[in-house]
């Protein structure tokens, strides 16, 4: 039975951590969909467009990865999409209250569909994309965080914020 997963989020933007449990679910399942929010309530520093293509360029070399939009239940998607998994990262211990939370709810409303959760490599355990998102805002350094073209968008980001 081939499986194929979900890996939802705002991505706003993708981070080193992200790409690690993408390449993690590509090893894991047949195919792998990662699934872009299209979320009204946040104020995100990325459109979803532009969250999007970082994604694409990252998963390129992935053969059984992909990326996509979504919006209304996850658990609709997953269906939608036939997708049987959904995969969600816990970096820490205070990751886990939200995530248990969601991932039941996610049960109730769809037995059928599994979440599974991931661990990144140690290296990302305190890494986050607010984090990333204010370091550069304020003028420090993500190299070694996020991807280097991700690095520079928000460099450019940031000069343009600063400028405007
Ligand atoms: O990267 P994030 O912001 O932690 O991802 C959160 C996400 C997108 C997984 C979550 O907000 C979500 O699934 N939203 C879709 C709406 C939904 O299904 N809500 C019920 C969740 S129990």
């Amino acid at each position: 039975m081939k499986i194929r997963a979900v890996y939802p989020g705002t991505f706003d933007p993708v981070t080193n951590g992200h790409i690690d449990l993408i390449q993690r679910s590509a090893a894991l399942f047949d195919r792998v969909i990662v699934a872009v929010l299209m979320n009204t309530e946040k104020s995100p520093l990325f459109t979803v467009a532009e969250r999007v293509e970082m994604l694409e360029e990252v998963v390129e070399g992935l053969k059984n990865v992909s990326v996509t939009t979504f919006q209304g239940l996850l658990v609709d998607f997953a269906d939608q999409s036939k997708a049987t998994v959904i995969v969600r990262g816990i970096r820490a211990v205070s990751d886990y209250e939200y995530e248990l939370q969601m991932a039941l709810m996610n049960r109730r409303l769809s037995p059928h569909v599994e979440t599974v959760f991931l661990m990144p490599a140690e290296t990302y355990s305190y890494l986050s994309s607010r984090l990333v998102k204010e370091i550069s805002q304020l003028g420090g350094s993500v190299r070694g965080l996020v991807p280097s073209a991700v690095e520079e968008r928000l460099r450019f980001k940031q000069q343009h914020m600063v400028s405007s």
